[in-house]
Formats: structure tokens, C-alpha cells, sequence
């Protein structure tokens, strides 16, 4: 295995006593996250975080006077290129807020992936809080929507009986996956011709920058608001960012504060965030610097100790995450879980994620990863049988 655990984090593993997979604040990966595949959202605080905390400002940002949270919105802004960006406290508020303040004269319509976070992770909020009608399209290419997917499935004319189109919705990275630059220009153009928003949650927009798909100035420049996340790949505790104009971002500030996110002494929170940008990301527009490419190599590296037994994967492996396909593997999610629990990693569903924590924690990891993968086959070949699939929809933790 070509990585080594990189010297930040042999500097968190040394300050603390305890082994991956403890609870304790401030460790990074030497804490619970360096063990946890489920999820970049279970990445953990770092030492640098809370040397951030100790001296952040503490003033009210209702009133917009803390400097820490303001200096965020504002470097946030300048990465983007947008006007303006207001500090949320999650991704989910992030998009509610930019299709709130989209959204304006009923009856209006939002078009996106039919495997958008948006309209299957979000409790139906857009649905409560905008009353749009939701098109969910399937992409004809299986990966990404494309300017044909769109133009096929949005209403363009003022028939009376149509509800027209105000927004599309474009996710970035979708289950890992990259929607490519063109693609995005290409959609971008036409939804400019006909006068159609354009929203994008980029939750993990981070991953299509550091794989070297655009910049983010390229790709926010696509869009009329962008939501970007801090507490997913890059580690932050608490906290997203919706970017735009200023003209938007001060709808989205009022419909914020009446959903009761207008926040007092945030700065312990956007401190964090700041440090999970300039350090898990980095300081550029491309993430130069940053933590996040050497994740989507490992992320290519276990594809492959997968492949090279005969496994299958549901999605190509463009950044951080590998969909393991389980159906053809003849094995299940409680096996794979299962397989995890005993090997001392934390797995769901057919995906593993493989944000900066466990890359700093591989030599761990990826061992182990390799045996559960062998079992898996050497099951296989002896026609153990699957214990079946649980009913339901998909979910972001399972793909078949
Ligand atoms: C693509 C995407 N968008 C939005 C969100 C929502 O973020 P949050 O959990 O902070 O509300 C997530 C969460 O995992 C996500 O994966």
C-alpha cells in the first residue's frame, strides 16, 4: 500500500491516548470517524478546529457583527465568485433556503435527479416549505442528467393547465458520481434562455473541485445559488454555506431566520468550519493543498482490490465513494456489516466512504477492508446463500 498515515495526523494520534474508533473530542481521525466508512459526514473534529474555537469571535450574528462567521460568508463568497453567502447549519437547510427563495409566484415546478438529496433525504421539505411540484428525472446515461434529460422533462410553455419549470436542481457530486463542466454549462445556458433558476447542492461540490473536474469559481458560475457543506468531507462538527447574489441571499438570510436559524454566538461553529475549508480542502479555488485527492485515489485503490476478485461496482468510482454491488458478489448488507463489525470498521449498505479520516487511517483500514472483500468471494464461490434484501426504497446507504 503506497499511503502512510500523513504527519497531521500522527501529530492528532499522538495527542491523545486513545485508539480509532474511541470517543473523544478534538482527535480527528484517532477518533471514532477513522474506523467509519458509512458516512463523510462522520468525520471529526481536529486539534486545529479547536485551536480555531479557543480564539473565535463570540458577537451576534443576527446583527451580522461576528467577524468569525462574517469572514466565512465572505471567503466563501470570493472561492465562488457569488456576491454574498450566508452561513447555515446544515446542508438540508442550505437547498430549503435557496428553493424558498427561488421560488416566488406559484404554480412552479423543480426538475432534478430522481436520486437527488433534495427531493428523497429532506423530509419532503420541499414540498412543505415551497409547495413546488417535483420532476424527478432519471438520467438516460444511469450517471449524471444531461441538457437532453432536462430539455425532455421541463415545461416550458404558459398553458394553463402545465405547472411551468422556475427551478432546476443539479446535485454535485451525486453518489460520489461528477456532473462534468460542459454538462453543467450546457444546462446552465439553456436554463438562462428560458428564464428557469438554477440551484446547486453541492453538499460535496468540494470532490468534483479536488478531482479536478473545474474550479469552484468554474462551476458556481453555472449557478443562481450554491450550497456547499462543511460537516461532510471536510470535517467540520456543525455547518454549510448557501452562496448567490445579493439580491437572493438576503431573501434566504429573512427565510432563515423564520425557520429559526438566525443564530447569536455562532462563531464556535463557523470557526471550525473555516479551518475545515482552508485545511481539508485548501486555500484555493481548486483546493490546492488540500486533504482531498488523496481520498478518491484510495478510493480507486479498494475499488480495485474489490475488482481484481471479480467484484462488480454499481457506480464508477469518480471521487470518494465505492457502491460495492452485492447482488452480483451474491452477499448482502447484514454480511457486509457484519463482515465490518468483526474486522473493527463501521459499515452500511453497499457503500463505503472514504473521506480524509480514513485515508490518514488506512493502514488500518485497508487490510482489513481486503479481507472482508476475500471472505465475500471465498463465500461466493462455496454458494453460501444472501440473506436478501430489506424492503423499501434505496437509500443514500444502499444502491440495489
Ligand atoms: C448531496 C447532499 N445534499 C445535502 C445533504 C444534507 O446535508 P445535512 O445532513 O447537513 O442536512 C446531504 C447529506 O448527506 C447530501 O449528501
Amino acid at each position: 500500500m503506497a499511503h502512510q498515515a500523513s504527519s497531521s495526523d500522527k501529530a492528532g494520534a499522538s495527542a491523545s491516548a486513545s485508539a480509532p474508533g474511541q470517543h473523544h473530542a478534538w482527535i480527528g481521525s484517532a477518533g471514532a470517524a477513522g474506523t467509519d466508512l458509512r458516512s463523510d459526514t462522520m468525520t471529526t473534529p481536529t486539534a486545529s478546529m479547536l485551536a480555531a474555537v479557543q480564539s473565535c469571535t463570540l458577537l451576534d450574528d443576527v446583527f451580522q457583527e461576528d467577524p468569525t462567521t462574517t469572514d466565512l460568508e465572505a471567503h466563501c463568497a470570493a472561492l465562488t465568485g457569488k456576491e454574498a453567502g450566508l452561513f447555515v447549519l446544515s446542508g438540508t437547510m442550505g437547498n430549503q433556503l435557496a428553493l424558498r427563495s427561488l421560488l416566488t409566484q406559484p404554480p412552479f415546478g423543480v426538475l432534478c435527479d430522481h436520486r437527488s438529496h433534495i427531493i428523497k433525504y429532506e423530509a419532503g421539505g420541499v414540498s412543505t416549505l415551497t409547495g413546488a411540484m417535483m420532476k424527478p428525472v432519471v438520467p438516460k446515461n444511469g450517471v449524471h442528467l444531461t441538457l437532453e434529460d432536462v430539455k425532455a422533462n421541463t415545461y416550458l410553455d404558459d398553458d394553463v393547465h402545465t405547472c411551468p419549470t422556475r427551478v432546476i436542481s443539479l446535485e454535485n457530486t451525486l453518489n460520489g458520481m461528477l456532473m462534468p463542466l460542459d454538462e453543467v454549462r450546457r444546462i446552465s445556458a439553456f436554463a438562462r434562455e428560458h428564464g428557469i433558476k438554477l440551484h446547486c447542492d453541492g453538499a460535496r461540490l468540494w470532490e468534483a473541485v479536488a478531482s479536478g473536474a473545474g474550479s469552484l469559481t468554474d462551476f458556481s458560475a453555472c449557478f443562481d445559488t450554491v450550497t456547499l457543506c462543511f460537516s461532510k468531507g471536510l470535517g467540520a462538527p456543525v455547518g454549510s454555506i448557501l452562496v448567490g447574489d445579493k439580491t437572493v441571499m438576503k431573501q434566504a438570510r429573512w427565510v432563515r431566520k423564520y425557520m429559526g436559524g438566525g443564530l447569536r454566538q455562532p462563531g464556535l461553529i463557523t470557526a471550525a468550519a473555516r479551518v475545515a475549508v482552508d485545511e481539508t480542502f485548501g486555500k484555493g479555488p481548486n483546493g490546492e493543498g488540500g486533504l482531498l485527492k488523496e481520498t478518491h485515489v484510495l478510493a480507486k485503490e479498494i475499488a480495485k482490490i474489490w475488482t481484481d476478485l471479480g467484484g462488480k461496482v454499481v457506480y464508477p468510482v469518480h471521487t470518494n465513494m465505492v457502491w460495492l454491488d452485492l447482488d452480483d458478489a451474491q452477499s448482502s448488507y447484514a454480511r457486509l456489516m457484519e463482515l465490518g463489525q468483526e474486522a473493527g470498521l463501521k459499515i452500511y449498505g453497499n457503500r463505503l466512504v472514504i473521506h480524509y479520516q480514513i485515508y490518514q487511517n488506512c493502514g488500518f483500514i485497508v487490510p482489513r477492508l481486503g479481507t472482508i472483500f476475500e471472505t465475500i468471494f471465498a463465500e461466493k464461490a462455496k454458494g453460501a446463500a444472501a440473506s436478501g434484501k430489506p424492503d423499501g426504497e434505496t437509500s443514500m446507504y444502499r444502491a440495489q
